[in-house]
């Protein structure tokens, strides 16, 4: 998994800018017997990496995930939007602080415009069943003022 992650920074770095309008390519996130993760970079000029170790529908707190982008910003201070939609209709919007001044939660909060940041380890979810259904997800991060980080749109398969 370390391996793949690298190549596929090393991969991602070496990608030419500007693709025009060519979508990025749909990775997985995860899958498990009765779960896919599938998601797509939503940002035009880059891509990046994410996984999750185990994605049982039966959600546990605290999943292990890994994590890996070029910054485009300084992230003194990130934000996760998140907004779930099922069949066209919109369930749930959400924004999570992950970085901010006075608290950064992560090693790789306060890092700077065109520095590669790798996150291997936990973050604090809230464990819960996911319903059977396929749902979209549309995810972005953004820093203190506005700037996008990165931004993702994903689909969530649970059977
Ligand atoms: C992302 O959105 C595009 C355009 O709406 C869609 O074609 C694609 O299937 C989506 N990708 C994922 C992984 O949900
Ligand atoms: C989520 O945000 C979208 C766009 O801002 C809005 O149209 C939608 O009604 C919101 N949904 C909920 C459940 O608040």
């Amino acid at each position: 998994m370390q391996v793949l992650m690298a190549a596929f920074l090393v991969w991602s770095l070496m990608s030419p800018q500007g693709r025009g309008t060519e979508a990025w390519p749909t990775h997985t996130a995860c899958r498990d017997g009765s779960l896919q993760v599938l998601y797509q970079s939503c940002d035009a000029l880059q891509d990046f990496g994410f996984s999750v170790d185990q994605c049982p529908k039966q959600l546990k707190p605290n999943l292990n995930i890994r994590f890996g982008i070029i910054l485009r910003e300084d992230i003194e201070e990130l934000f996760l939007d998140v907004a779930l939609f099922s069949k066209g209709l919109s369930i749930l919007n959400f924004s999570y602080p992950i970085c901010e001044a006075d608290l950064p939660k992560f090693s790789f909060c306060g890092r700077r415009k065109g520095e590669q940041i790798y996150y291997a380890g936990p973050i604090n979810n809230p464990g819960f069943e996911i319903p059977e259904g396929e749902y979209q997800v549309l995810l972005e991060l953004y820093t203190q003022d506005r700037s996008t980080v990165a931004c993702a749109n994903a689909t969530l398969l649970c059977s």
